[in-house]
């Protein structure tokens, strides 16, 4: 405060000096053009003189000049850890303060006026993004100025299933051991995708992350189904050691045909003629029915001697 005083007394007096020294350059440039004929044209003279005027007025007047609507980086100079949110985290609101903030400066605290002088997000937003079941957008987008900063809070974990309807209606039409887990137990922050090697060992070294996700789709994993059938042997291989065994040292031509080929859904056992239409006389199979008394082990098939 005291600091502001002698500062304002400063500058009067700076004031002072600074008319002095016009009023006295004035004074010589008078003397110097007195009564002979003028140095420059006429109209110089005058724009000069008009010119000078205008200073002079604001030097005495300091209302006589135009405000110019505050600019985003002069609210920064008052706001700066806003600006320094909605540079980094802006997202798409960085555009400028007066967009929202229409009404500026205006809050007080004797009418509790906040709610009413603060931007509304439905003057910009006209349609309800998430559908009528949210309506109070600052309590999951509680910093408006980093709108996509959301904490993961009881408002928001209440509502996975809300928003994303399949994960929820997988997890429950399939249960399996993740159906125990809460979501948050995996997105440990909104929009994480985990992966799955955070808490599972592959079946085989180096699998690759990409391949546990096209056998186990996530929210339903025992729904096991096989869309990376050349990989997948050794996986097959890493839990049934003894048929893989068998199946890699065969030399008949299974041994060209893929565990999922086969096998084309988890635990399912092929029938012959789904590939084998009608091998032998029908005569012959009435006899025997089944291909594998005579054919015995299907993964390593007696093949003639060569
Ligand atoms: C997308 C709209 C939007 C933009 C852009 C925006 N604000 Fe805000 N601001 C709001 C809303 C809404 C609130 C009220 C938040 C609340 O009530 O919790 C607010 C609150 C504030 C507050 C008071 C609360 C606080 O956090 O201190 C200040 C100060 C403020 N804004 C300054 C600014 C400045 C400065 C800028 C530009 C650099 C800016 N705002 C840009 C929407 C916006
Ligand atoms: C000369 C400094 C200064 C400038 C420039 C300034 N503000 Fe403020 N503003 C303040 C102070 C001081 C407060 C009150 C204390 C606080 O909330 O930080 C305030 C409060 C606010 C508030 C909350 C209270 C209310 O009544 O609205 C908002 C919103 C706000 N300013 C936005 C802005 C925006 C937007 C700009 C630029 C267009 C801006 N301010 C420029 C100093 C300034
Ligand atoms: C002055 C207009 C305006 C206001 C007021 C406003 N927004 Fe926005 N908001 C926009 C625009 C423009 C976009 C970008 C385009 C879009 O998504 O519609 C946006 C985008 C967003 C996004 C997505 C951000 C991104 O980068 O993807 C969120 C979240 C959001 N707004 C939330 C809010 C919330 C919550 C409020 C109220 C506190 C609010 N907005 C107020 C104009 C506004
Ligand atoms: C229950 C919490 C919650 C509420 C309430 C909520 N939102 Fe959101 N909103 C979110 C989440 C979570 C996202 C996704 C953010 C992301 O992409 O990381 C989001 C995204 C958005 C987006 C970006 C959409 C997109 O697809 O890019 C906009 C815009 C938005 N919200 C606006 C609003 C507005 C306006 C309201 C109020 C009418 C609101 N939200 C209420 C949680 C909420
Ligand atoms: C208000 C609606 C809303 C709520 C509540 C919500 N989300 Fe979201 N979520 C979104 C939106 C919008 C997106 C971004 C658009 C998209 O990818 O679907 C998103 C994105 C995600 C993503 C990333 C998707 C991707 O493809 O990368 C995950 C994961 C996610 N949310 C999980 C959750 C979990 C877990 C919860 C509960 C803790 C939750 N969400 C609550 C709206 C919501
Ligand atoms: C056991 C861990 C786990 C649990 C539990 C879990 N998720 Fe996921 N979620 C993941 C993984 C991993 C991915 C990535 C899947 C991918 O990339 O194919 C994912 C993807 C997602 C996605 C984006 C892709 C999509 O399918 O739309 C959303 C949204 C999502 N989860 C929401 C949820 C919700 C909501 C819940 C709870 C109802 C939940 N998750 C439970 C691990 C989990
Ligand atoms: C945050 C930890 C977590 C993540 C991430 C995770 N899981 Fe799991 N998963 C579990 C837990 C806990 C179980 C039950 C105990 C166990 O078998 O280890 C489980 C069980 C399973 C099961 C057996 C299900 C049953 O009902 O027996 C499969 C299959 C599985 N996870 C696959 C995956 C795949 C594939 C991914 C990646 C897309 C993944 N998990 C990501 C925690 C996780
Ligand atoms: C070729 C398909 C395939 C691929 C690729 C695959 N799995 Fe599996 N996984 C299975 C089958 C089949 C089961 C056995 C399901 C059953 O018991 O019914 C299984 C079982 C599991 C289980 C249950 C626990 C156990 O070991 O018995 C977990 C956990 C699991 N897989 C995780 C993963 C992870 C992590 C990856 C990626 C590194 C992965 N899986 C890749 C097919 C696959
Ligand atoms: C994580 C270990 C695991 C993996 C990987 C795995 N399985 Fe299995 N498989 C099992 C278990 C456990 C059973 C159930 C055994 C039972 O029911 O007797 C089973 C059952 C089977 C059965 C049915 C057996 C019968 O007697 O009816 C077939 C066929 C089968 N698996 C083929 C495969 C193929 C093909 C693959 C690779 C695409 C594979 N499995 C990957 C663990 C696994
Ligand atoms: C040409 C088709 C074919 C191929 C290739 C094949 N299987 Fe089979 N598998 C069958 C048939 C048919 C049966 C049933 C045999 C029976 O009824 O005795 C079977 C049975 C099984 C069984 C259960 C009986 C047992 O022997 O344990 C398992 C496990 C199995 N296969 C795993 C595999 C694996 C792992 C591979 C790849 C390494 C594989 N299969 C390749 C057709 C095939
Ligand atoms: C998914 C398809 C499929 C199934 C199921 C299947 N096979 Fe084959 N099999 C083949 C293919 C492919 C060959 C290679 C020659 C050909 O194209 O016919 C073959 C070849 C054979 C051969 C000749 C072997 C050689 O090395 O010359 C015999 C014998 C045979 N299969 C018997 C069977 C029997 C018995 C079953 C049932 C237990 C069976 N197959 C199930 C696809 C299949
Ligand atoms: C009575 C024993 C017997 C029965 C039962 C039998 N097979 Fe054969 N099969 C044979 C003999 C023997 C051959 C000739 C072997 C050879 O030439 O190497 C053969 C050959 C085949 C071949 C190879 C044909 C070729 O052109 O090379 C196929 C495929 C085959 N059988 C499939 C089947 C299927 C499928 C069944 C059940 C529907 C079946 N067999 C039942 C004895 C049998």
């Amino acid at each position: 405060m005291r600091q502001d005083k002698w500062m304002k007394g400063a500058c009067c007096i700076m004031v002072i000096g600074v008319l002095g020294l016009i009023s006295a350059c004035v004074q010589v440039q008078e003397n110097q053009t007195g009564g002979t004929a003028p140095l420059v044209p006429e109209q110089q003279v005058n724009v000069d003189a008009q010119a000078q005027a205008a200073k002079d007025a604001a030097a005495l007047n300091p209302y006589e000049t135009e405000i110019k609507p505050l600019t985003v980086d002069q609210c920064g100079q008052c706001h700066p850890g806003i600006f320094q949110k909605i540079k980094e985290k802006g997202e798409r609101h960085r555009f400028q303060c007066q967009d929202c903030h229409q009404q500026l400066h205006s809050y007080n605290p004797l009418k509790q006026n906040w709610a009413e002088v603060m931007p509304q997000c439905g003057s910009c937003h006209k349609e309800l993004p998430h559908g009528k079941a949210f309506t109070a957008c600052l309590e999951c987008h509680k910093d408006p100025h980093m709108p996509l900063e959301i904490a993961m809070d009881k408002n928001l974990v209440a509502s996975c299933g809300t928003c994303h309807t399949q994960p929820q209606a997988q997890l429950v039409q399939f249960p399996s051991a993740h159906s125990q887990q809460e979501c948050t137990a995996c997105h440990s922050k909104h929009g994480l995708i985990p992966s799955c090697m955070d808490c599972h060992s592959p079946h085989v070294p180096d699998q690759a992350l990409e391949s546990c996700k096209s056998c186990h789709p996530v929210h339903k994993p025992m729904q096991v189904s096989y869309n990376d059938s050349e990989a997948s042997n050794t996986t097959c291989g890493s839990c049934h050691g003894s048929v893989f065994k068998e199946w890699s040292g065969t030399t008949s031509l299974h041994g060209q045909v893929t565990c999922a080929t086969c096998h084309d859904t988890h635990g399912k056992i092929p029938d012959c003629q789904q590939c084998h239409t009608a091998p032998h006389d029908a005569k012959i199979l009435q006899k025997f029915p089944r291909c594998l008394d005579c054919h015995i082990n299907v993964h390593n098939l007696p093949t003639k001697a060569k």
